[in-house]
């Protein structure tokens, strides 16, 4: 049963795209195997996005197509897993008969299971079909057939702690079994470390999909790290939807809020020192980082994803200026320049206390004449309800000041089941949106520029990803995972966003090779024809020129 074939697309962020990687790794050691031709796979897994209605409606029609190709061979087996399925649960196998099997992202671990389950059915399902077989599943109320698991939801209510084995196996996945044989031939690597969040931004549907902010066990993140660094990986990120908040209380298995279970009480709410409550038994962010800094030794670049403004602690910076393996890259969205939609947004800081965040960061790990200068990157939503002229121009002032290398800018989508769909009109005109979206990406793009420039003339150390895109269409590399992914910030490359455009041509007698600096800035350099593929090693590149975003230097 297990030597299926199976494909698995994966929508959305970063989260999605590790746990799609644990999730394959679970099936791979159960005997499925793994193609990337969805035509030619007998399990079709969609792992699902719902932060944008742009990322869902991708989702419908692949399940559209699945349909139509369910009909001509009834024992495929389509699962839908992640945001999506934990959002609309079995109101979407209603609207899509197709899906066998559908599961949220706090049961993933489960799928192994339920998916043996789905493909027994469908096999003999096909093998002896009932009556409606040429409408496979049409009309019918969730059956036996067709499982969903749904669990953040309930999560947040009732049975936080109980939620935290679960929780914690498909991420443990790693931890026990070898590590995936395709990850093993990757040297970066995301590592989870706090799941969920608790910010209810009003905007957002993260906190109704994946639950309740949790933390896992500082051994077990270092232990993993420990282990995918002997497996070869030298850069970890660390992920989490506010991963600055990450802070565990010894003594329980996993904590919620900050806060051991069953105990309830304070948590952290930031602020921009250190952490006042953090004893002895607290490991804090900063722990965290200086701790896997120590005894992870092989790891050569440690960075982490996404961070929240309010929760960055002095404490925080000062490790990271200390440890030279840590990044000096910092996404930390702001959203909005305006008080008052950062307000309506439930956000919890100001445009001043953004901006404190910023000089704090710039004091601490701007280091240019170090060779060490800082990367920020930043989220912004345009047209967000009753968004003004004025509030627009207040966050166009914020990304001129601030002075990010990238940005992610998104028009409002307003999303079912948070306070901003509910409570709020999406009034600001599709037109304006989008005139707002390119206004603000145009002047994003003179930002990058400019301080892309400041690089010239300076060498950095840069961690080759692969050829080019250039380079490897040029040499046609069928080889996987050859050619690199430029999407900055790993999110919806849909959406526009400031990505580098590949101009500059490769020398014939050379190959273009592309890697990243410490601060996440792209960089692109030639090696002589013939060299040995530097992919997942170090360069010491000396920036000459840039063009479109990106830096194009010289081996120093
Ligand atoms: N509409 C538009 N953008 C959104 N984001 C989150 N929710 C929405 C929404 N409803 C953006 C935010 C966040 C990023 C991951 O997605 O900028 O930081
Ligand atoms: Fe969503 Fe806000 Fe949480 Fe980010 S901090 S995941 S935007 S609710």
């Amino acid at each position: 049963m297990a030597s299926k074939r199976v494909y698995i697309e994966t929508f959305g962020c970063q989260m999605n795209e590790l746990d799609s990687e644990l999730v394959s790794g679970q099936l791979r050691a159960l005997g499925y195997q793994f193609t990337p031709d969805p035509k030619s796979a007998e399990v079709v897994l969609y792992n699902t996005c719902s932060v944008r209605e742009h990322a869902e409606q991708k989702v419908w029609s692949r399940l559209g197509e699945m349909a139509i190709r369910k009909k001509e061979d009834p024992s495929l087996v389509v699962g839908v897993l992640g945001c999506l399925a934990e959002r609309d649960g079995e109101s979407l196998i209603r609207r899509m008969p197709v899906v066998d099997v559908l599961v949220g992202p706090a049961e993933l671990d489960k799928l192994p299971a339920l998916l043996d389950n789905a493909v027994r059915t469908n096999v003999s399902l096909a093998e002896n079909p009932p009556e409606d077989a040429n409408n496979p599943g049409e009309n019918r109320v969730v059956s036996a057939r067709q499982v969903a698991l749904q669990g953040t939801a309930s999560r947040r209510s009732a049975t936080l702690a109980a939620a935290e084995d679960s929780l914690e196996m498909l991420d443990l996945s790693r931890a026990v079994s070898p590590i995936d044989a395709q990850a093993s031939t990757s040297r970066s690597a995301y590592v989870r470390i706090t799941r969920g969040c608790n910010k209810f931004c009003t905007y957002c549907v993260v906190p109704f999909t994946r639950g309740a902010e949790i933390h896992r066990p500082p051994e077990h993140i270092i232990e993993e790290c420990r282990r995918l660094a002997d497996a070869g990986v030298i850069e970890i990120t660390l992920l989490g939807q506010t991963v600055n908040h990450y802070r565990f209380e010894h003594g329980a298995a996993v904590t919620v809020n900050g806060v051991k279970q069953p105990q309830k009480g304070r948590s952290f709410a930031g602020g921009h020192r250190r952490d006042p409550f953090a004893g002895e038994s607290t490991t804090t962010f900063a722990d965290l980082l200086a701790e896997i800094h120590e005894q992870v030794p092989g790891i050569q670049r440690l960075r982490f994803v996404t961070s929240y403004p309010r929760d960055f602690g002095d404490d925080v910076l000062e490790v990271i200026r200390d440890h030279p393996r840590i990044c000096r890259y910092l996404h930390v969205p702001a959203q909005s320049g305006s008080d008052r939609i950062l307000k309506m947004m439930n956000r919890g800081y100001t445009v001043g206390e953004y901006l404190d965040f910023v000089d704090r960061a710039r004091s601490f790990l701007h280091q240019p004449e170090k060779g060490r200068p800082l990367g920020l990157s930043g989220d912004f939503i345009v047209g967000f309800p009753t968004e003004t002229d004025e509030d627009f121009r207040a966050t166009y002032e914020l990304l001129q000041r601030v002075r990010y290398k990238n940005s992610f800018i998104f028009k409002y989508s307003p999303r079912p089941g948070t306070t901003a769909f509910d409570r709020l009109v999406d009034d600001v005109p599709e037109a304006v949106k989008r005139r707002r979206n390119g206004e603000l990406l145009a002047l994003q793009n003179v930002v990058a520029e400019a301080v892309a420039r400041e690089h010239i003339g300076a060498t950095f150390d840069v961690f080759i990803e692969g050829p080019s895109r250039k380079e490897a269409k040029k040499r046609k590399t069928s080889r996987s995972g050859g050619l690199v992914s430029l999407t900055i910030g790993g999110q919806d490359a849909a959406e526009p966003y400031c990505a580098p455009a590949l101009e500059e041509p490769a020398e014939v007698d050379s190959m273009q090779y592309c890697g990243r600096t410490d601060t996440d800035l792209i960089v692109f350099f030639d090696l002589p024809q013939g060299s040995p593929d530097p992919s997942g090693t170090f360069a010491r590149v000396r920036i000459e020129s840039v063009r479109a975003l990106s830096l194009y230097g010289r081996l120093a």
